[in-house]
């Protein structure tokens, strides 16, 4: 087999602009190790992270699912950072990225089956104990994936929606996100432990990343796009999709889950983040919705409660 000269003439060029000696890295390729399946994707590392505090086997199972859930939301974040910064925008592109964000909800609300019905629920109730106070609450992807997904204006709690001033520091807005709910007593302004920590590590990332994601979110993208593109059936389709599998589909499998294992005999076991989640975890009570012009006034209001 002779090098191909289309090829060898495209490595010329590569290595010159770089102001590189071509001869040197193909010297180099000489002595190159092949690539192994568990280098490449580096099964060794990934198969350490996985340490239990307890020696009860089922904690395996809720440790590594949501080391899973954190990959996939990884994926989810990935394609969320190629739209933001996607410089001429396209309908295809957009569509594309919506339907792979789109699959990635998919496999993780029909995937929480694993949570509901996959532990037993006396060893959950121990190994859980040990993880006080810390809380799926806490993941920093999960919040990130909101502030890509929709403007600040709907993830502020709906019970300041109306009157706060849109145009207000995103330091206050902050303070009044949806999820504050879970962590402060309104009437005190006083934080739990769980948000306090949780804010110390990742609040200024979070403000720069709601910052930028305001105006680089899926919402506003799609509102930029032009009309025959927003008035396309299955783009609309495939957004509403999105929206309801996040806020709705996922939000409940998560809430039924939680009433599988913490409402046992009519009793409600406190949280592990120690929020009032009967509430609190109600799609109906946090309304949080990332595209509102595309339901109706009716679908608004019945949010979460036809479920
Ligand atoms: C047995 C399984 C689970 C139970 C019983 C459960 C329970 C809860 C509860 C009660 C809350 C409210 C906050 C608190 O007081 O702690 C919460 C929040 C949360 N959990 Fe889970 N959870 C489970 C599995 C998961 C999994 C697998 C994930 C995936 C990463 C996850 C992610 C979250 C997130 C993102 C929040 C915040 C949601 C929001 O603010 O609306 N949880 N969980």
């Amino acid at each position: 087999m002779s090098l191909d000269k289309n090829t060898t003439d495209q490595l010329i060029d590569k290595y010159q602009k770089l102001g590189q000696n071509v001869n040197t890295h193909l010297d180099g390729l000489l002595h190159s190790k092949p690539i192994d399946y568990w280098d490449y994707i580096q099964t060794d590392a990934l198969l350490n992270l996985q340490v239990q505090r307890t020696t009860l086997p089922d904690e395996m199972v809720f440790l590594m699912y949501h080391q899973v859930n954190e990959l996939l939301f990884k994926m989810v974040l990935w394609e969320m950072d190629q739209v933001a910064k996607k410089e001429d925008m396209t309908a295809a592109f957009f569509e594309t990225k919506i339907m792979r964000i789109s699959r990635y909800f998919d496999v993780l609300t029909s995937s929480f089956t694993v949570m509901k019905d996959g532990m037993d629920v006396e060893q959950y109730n121990k190994f859980r104990n040990t993880l006080t106070p810390a809380s799926g609450f806490q993941s920093a992807q999960y919040r990130k994936i909101e502030f890509a997904s929709t403007e600040l204006i709907n993830l502020i709690d709906k019970r300041f929606r109306e009157t706060i001033d849109r145009n207000t520091p995103f330091e206050h807005a902050f303070e009044h996100l949806y999820w504050q709910a879970a962590g402060k007593d309104y009437k005190t302004g006083k934080k739990s432990y769980t948000l306090t920590v949780f804010e110390e590590k990742y609040k200024d990332e979070f403000i720069r990343f709601a910052e930028f994601y305001n105006t680089h979110n899926l919402w506003t993208i799609f509102k930029k796009l032009p009309q025959e593109v927003r008035e396309d059936e299955d783009l609309i389709k495939a957004m509403r999709h999105y929206d309801y599998t996040v806020n709705i589909t996922w939000v409940m499998a998560h809430y039924n889950t939680a009433n599988h294992y913490l409402n046992i005999g009519g009793k409600t076991a406190e949280a592990t983040g120690g929020s009032e989640w009967v509430k609190y975890m109600h799609p109906k009570y946090q309304k949080r919705i990332f595209f509102p012009d595309l339901w109706s006034t009716q679908e608004l209001e019945d949010w979460g409660t036809n479920i």
